[in-house]
């Protein structure tokens, strides 16, 4: 089981580390976000698989020094994520973390912005996903996805030194056309934003990814060929001291008053 990986201490204590998110990036997707909510004071936001609590905290930030209040509510399904983010979100007064998978989670209240990030690909199904968060959305609510399309797939870098770890990924994330079709099918309109993390880190850090196993996809081939193909990663970054890690994402946007 995939998800099953998520419920591993060592994983979920590494991943703010590894998988950290800078908030120059964040704010990039900050920037199309906001366009399309609503004039409010006022917002309710669910994070759906919030994970280790990130963007719930980024967001919580975003809204604060906006001075619009906030309450945001981060769900997922794994405890060991949760307790990592309670952690890094202790100091932020506004939000409230659940453990729950989505498909059973019936809050009595509905969100002006449901964000998800990095998580649609671990759901089985697309149309029951998108149902479940058609019922959660307010009216004029907005749904922002972050995830890889398949061309991104095909284009980062690392790929090539780990073989089969591209044709899970390709396998699990959703094509475009499946995603867009499914939200029109509810009645949402549909933005797709290109948003390009890469950035230029310290070749230490960059291993320090793969060492953990952090992206999921290398928890999921064998340990003899994880191991010989890190020894190859190994050898190519430390020829320099910086590597460019190359991470183009896509942000969908979907409202049906967008
Ligand atoms: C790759 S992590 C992404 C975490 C976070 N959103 C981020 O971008 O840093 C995916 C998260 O989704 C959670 N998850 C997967 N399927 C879920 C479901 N059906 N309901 C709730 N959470 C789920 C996992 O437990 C995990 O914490």
């Amino acid at each position: 089981m995939v998800n099953d990986i998520f419920l591993n201490k060592v994983y979920s204590s590494s991943y703010p580390f590894t998988r950290k998110i800078n908030k120059k990036i964040f704010g990039d997707y900050m920037e199309k976000i906001i366009e399309h909510l609503k004039d409010k004071k006022t917002f309710k936001i669910l994070d759906v698989g919030c994970g280790t609590g990130q963007f719930t905290s980024l967001l919580s930030n975003y809204f604060d020094y906006k001075e619009l209040e906030v309450e945001i509510d981060g769900v997922d399904s794994s405890p060991e994520m949760l307790k990592v983010a309670e952690e890094l979100t202790r100091n932020d007064r506004n939000i409230k973390l659940i453990e729950s998978d989505i498909l059973s989670f019936k809050p009595k209240q509905k969100y002006d912005l449901i964000f998800s990030s990095e998580m649609i690909h671990l759901v089985d199904d697309t149309q029951e996903f998108f149902e479940r968060l058609n019922n959660l959305i307010s009216m004029d609510g907005v749904i922002a996805i972050r995830t890889s399309t398949h061309k991104q797939l095909y284009e980062r870098e690392w790929y090539k030194y780990f073989p089969g770890t591209l044709l899970i990924d390709i396998t699990r994330h959703k094509s475009s056309y499946e995603i867009k079709a499914t939200l029109e099918s509810l009645g949402f309109i549909l933005k797709q934003y290109e948003i390009d993390e890469s950035e230029q880190i310290n070749s230490r850090e960059y291993l320090n990814i793969f060492e953990n196993r952090s992206y999921s996809t290398l928890r999921l081939i064998p340990d003899s060929i994880y191991y010989e193909s890190l020894n190859k990663l190994r050898k190519e970054v430390l020829k320099t001291d910086t590597v460019i890690k190359d991470y183009k994402m896509t942000l969908y946007i979907a409202g049906k008053e967008i």
